[in-house]
């Protein structure tokens, strides 16, 4: 693997293999050595912290930025000039920023590795060996399963990578959302038809769900905050609604949470999102032995 940048640079196999590897990386110094160049034009908690944590846990080291005002992208700089300076002082890059195709971009600039870190309302590709390892751990299998996205698929890079990955296994997708922010029909087009259901309510399937992986409406990416406020409530989520939940159901989403999992939510049984964001360090380092092969 030279680059992650979108899922679909990864087959089946090797979707397995990192999220199996993830449980058994021993090595405090398999990265020593080596430096990560961790460039953040957009703002993170969890991806930014895990791969630094992930990295430094390898016996590596990171260099980077979480603020462009710092840097001289801000005397107008361009992304490749940037790429074309980092490669020199760094062995991979991680990149997040707010353009589609931006780590795309920086990986036909860089001479070094590239992971996508979350690009716009492109693509997550990492979020998805996460959320993967995640279902594979809470229910034992990626096929057989009835997981229902719900919430922002339009604009979610998070969702875009989990429903293409969902669709190289054989579960049943049910993709929740408002009508003028379902799942692009690119994304929609990779799965068989018997495989999927479009609905804008999860209320009626609840009962029968595996996984029910939530996420927010995603402001940052409306042009009118007009119709931003019209869909911000979409959906809430909250424990009374999981009351004939399925005994192995699990709520997931990639965090950062807003109003669409009512906190309520928190204390039963169902949560995962925590254990969910905690899996980031061990499935980033299998990411990063992946990267540095
Ligand atoms: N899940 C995720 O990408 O979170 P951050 O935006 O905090 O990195």
């Amino acid at each position: 693997m030279n680059n992650l940048i979108s899922i679909r640079d990864l087959d089946k196999a090797k979707i397995l293999e990192i999220i199996e590897k993830a449980d058994h990386i021993k090595s405090e110094s398999a990265m020593k050595g080596k430096l990560m160049g961790s460039l953040f034009f957009e703002p993170s908690t969890r991806t930014r912290l895990s791969f630094e944590a992930a990295m430094k846990r390898l016996g590596g080291e990171v260099i980077g930025f979480a603020d462009i005002e710092t840097t001289s992208l801000k005397k107008g700089e361009s992304l490749k000039d940037t790429i074309k300076m980092i490669e020199n002082y760094a062995d991979f890059i991680v990149i997040r920023h707010p353009e589609i195709g931006s780590a795309r971009i920086a990986s036909e600039h860089a001479q070094i590795p590239v992971i996508n870190a979350g690009d716009g309302a492109g693509e997550h590709p990492t979020q998805t060996l996460i959320d993967l390892y995640s279902i594979k751990k809470t229910q034992g299998k990626l096929d057989g399963l009835k997981i229902c996205l719900a919430g922002d698929l339009k604009f979610s890079r998070a969702m875009h990578s989990l429903a293409l990955a969902l669709s190289l296994f054989n579960s049943h997708i049910y993709f929740v959302s408002p009508n003028k922010l379902s799942m692009p029909n690119t994304i929609l087009g990779q799965f068989e038809k018997d495989n999927y259901t479009e609905a804008e309510s999860y209320d009626d399937i609840i009962s029968d769900l595996d996984i029910l992986y939530t996420n927010r409406i995603q402001e940052e990416r409306f042009e009118s905050k007009k119709d931003f406020q019209k869909y911000k409530d979409a959906y809430i989520l909250k424990a009374s609604m999981l009351k004939n939940a399925k005994n192995n159901l699990k709520v997931l989403n990639p965090l950062p949470r807003i109003n669409e999992i009512n906190p309520d939510v928190d204390e039963t049984k169902f949560a995962y999102y925590f254990d969910q964001a905690a899996h980031g360090i061990p499935v980033r380092k299998a990411v990063i032995m992946e990267i540095m092969k």
